[in-house]
């Protein structure tokens, strides 16, 4: 099977914690590809999750990890590519129901306010959870339908 690949960005609000949610990623013998930012230095978020959601709206990549400080900006970007379900999530219980219900395929944290081991601890629980699909897929479903009448 095709090896799992992940793409990764921040800007300098989430730089820190993307890199050490990077170095976690690859523990766990994933393929990542990190679009930056490449340091704490000002940066334009929209550029960043740019970046990332594109590579997750036309299937390059499966899932995505954006940070920025509060992990507000980037989950606005990302939610405006088609197919991308972008998720901000504060806790693992959200991280978890953001698999589960939402299928998201790109996890958003802010960097300044989760410490490395609670995002640790939420990027594992997403990345392990599963959808559920029923009832979930059908919201879902009216989702694709929007997309598809708004950006025709
Ligand atoms: C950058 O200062 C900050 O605005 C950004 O990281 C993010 O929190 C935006 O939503």
């Amino acid at each position: 099977m095709a090896e799992k690949m992940i793409v990764i960005g921040s800007d300098h609000g989430g730089f820190e914690l993307k890199e050490a949610i990077k170095a976690l990623l690859r523990e766990r013998g994933l393929a990542v590809e990190d679009m930056g930012t490449r340091d704490g230095n000002s940066v334009d978020y929209p550029d960043f999750g740019e970046r990332v959601a594109r590579k997750v709206s036309s299937g390059e990549a499966e899932l995505g990890v954006l940070v920025c400080g509060t992990g507000i900006g980037m989950s606005i970007v990302a939610n405006k590519f088609p197919g991308v379900r972008a998720a901000l999530a504060a806790d693992p219980y959200m991280a978890k129901m953001a698999k589960q219900h939402n299928n998201a395929n790109i996890l958003v944290l802010g960097g300044r306010v989760l410490d490395e081991n609670e995002a640790s601890e939420m990027v594992a629980t997403w990345l392990d959870a599963r959808f559920e699909g029923g009832r979930h897929q059908g919201r879902l479903d009216k989702i694709a339908a929007l997309e598809k009448e708004l950006y025709k």
